[in-house]
Order: structure tokens, then sequence, then C-alpha cells
């Protein structure tokens, strides 16, 4: 199933509010809200993380339907590294591949438009799919880096990882620089 990214934009609030009152979406992550978000609690939320110049947001979309399915973003972009977060709100579409692609294509307008020198996340070591997501597009666990989740029991089973700018770029020449 092929994708692309577009940029988030505030009427996107009138599906995504359904995913943030969907506890299994949120089973393996930091954020869990905990009132059930309506649709304009969630619009007014993106319309204030948009207006953030440290971050760039994306909603994930099919090719030919243009049907919205989840968000995909970097945050707390400064200039050499960036923080990634990834979420398929769309159950039905989970293990076909959309997450791996979607990050391949973010990792790219980091590295290649933004510059950046080192992309990374906190995931949870029972997050077997996205830990594979991850793997495939050159992310590696990151014992070295102190996180400022670490000392928090909310987190304690979360790992950090990290991919450099010329790992990334390696799997992108073997892939022959195509679009995946
Ligand atoms: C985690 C998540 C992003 C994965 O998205 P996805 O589109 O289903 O992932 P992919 O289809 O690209 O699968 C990645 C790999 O995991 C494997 N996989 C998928 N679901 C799996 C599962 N339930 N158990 C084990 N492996 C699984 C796939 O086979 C694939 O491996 P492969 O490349 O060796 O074939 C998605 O499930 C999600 O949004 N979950 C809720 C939010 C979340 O956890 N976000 C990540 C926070 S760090």
């Amino acid at each position: 199933m092929k994708i692309y990214l577009r940029a988030l934009i505030p009427e996107d609030a009138f599906i995504s509010y359904q995913w943030r009152n969907d506890p299994e979406v949120w089973k393996y992550t930091g954020r869990k809200p905990d009132v059930k978000v309506t649709p304009i609690i969630e619009k007014q939320w993106l319309e204030k993380v948009l207006s953030n110049n440290d971050e760039i947001r994306f909603a994930i979309c099919i090719n030919g339907t243009n049907d919205y399915i989840g968000n995909i973003q970097l945050l707390k972009i400064s200039d050499i590294d960036a923080e990634f977060h990834i979420f398929i709100g769309d159950k039905r579409l989970w293990g076909k591949g959309i997450a791996s692609s979607a990050t391949h294509k973010l990792l790219k307008i980091g590295f290649s438009e933004y510059g950046l020198k080192r992309i990374y996340l906190t995931v949870n070591k029972n997050n077997i799919a996205a830990i594979k997501a991850y793997k495939k597009n050159g992310f590696k666990k990151d014992e070295n880096f102190i996180n400022r989740f670490q000392n928090s029991s909310k987190f304690k089973n979360q790992i950090t990882m990290s991919v450099i700018r010329e790992d990334f770029e390696k799997i992108a020449y073997d892939k022959g620089f195509q679009d995946v």
C-alpha cells in the first residue's frame, strides 16, 4: 500500500480525535489522554502545536484515495537533531508496511531538507512493530543518549533509539534512492 505525507492541518482534528480516544493506539506510548477528546479539543490543540516553529507535523495519507490514516512528526528540531514520533490511527491498516514507509519519507525530509545529523526517539521495548520499522530505517538502540524520561516510572519500559544521517543515506543508497 503506497502512502504519502502532507502537512497536517487543523481540520484533520475531525478525524484524529477518534484515534485519541482509542486506548489500543496509545498502549505503548507515553501520551495517554485522560479525558475524552472531542473534535473541538483536538482542533484547538492542533492549532496551537501547528504554530510551533521547532516542529514539522505531517498527515500520513493513502495514495489514490487520499484517506488520512495517521500522524508523523519531528519535534524539538535544532540545528543538528530532532525527536521522531509516529502513529497509525486507523488500526485496520497496521501491519501493511505503512510505518516503515512513512518513517523513510520523514527521515529523508529531516536529513536532506533540514540538514539534521541525528534523529532520535523513545519507544516501549514491547512495541515490536515500531522497533522493526525503526531498525529497517537505520535506527539503533542508543545506550549513550541521556533522555529526559529515564528517571520517570511512567517511562520505565522505554528505550531510546537514534539514526545518524550517514546510516540513513546508506540505506537510501542501497534502495537506489527510490521512494518507498
Ligand atoms: C507501531 C506502528 C507505528 C507500526 O505501524 P505499522 O504500519 O503497522 O508497521 P509496519 O507494517 O511497517 O511493520 C513494521 C514491521 O513490524 C512487523 N509487525 C507489524 N505488526 C506486528 C506485530 N503486531 N507483531 C510483530 N511484528 C509486527 C511487520 O511485519 C514489519 O516487519 P517486517 O518489515 O520484517 O515485515 C503502529 O502499530 C501504530 O501506530 N501503533 C500505535 C502508536 C504507536 O505505538 N506508535 C509508536 C510509538 S514509538
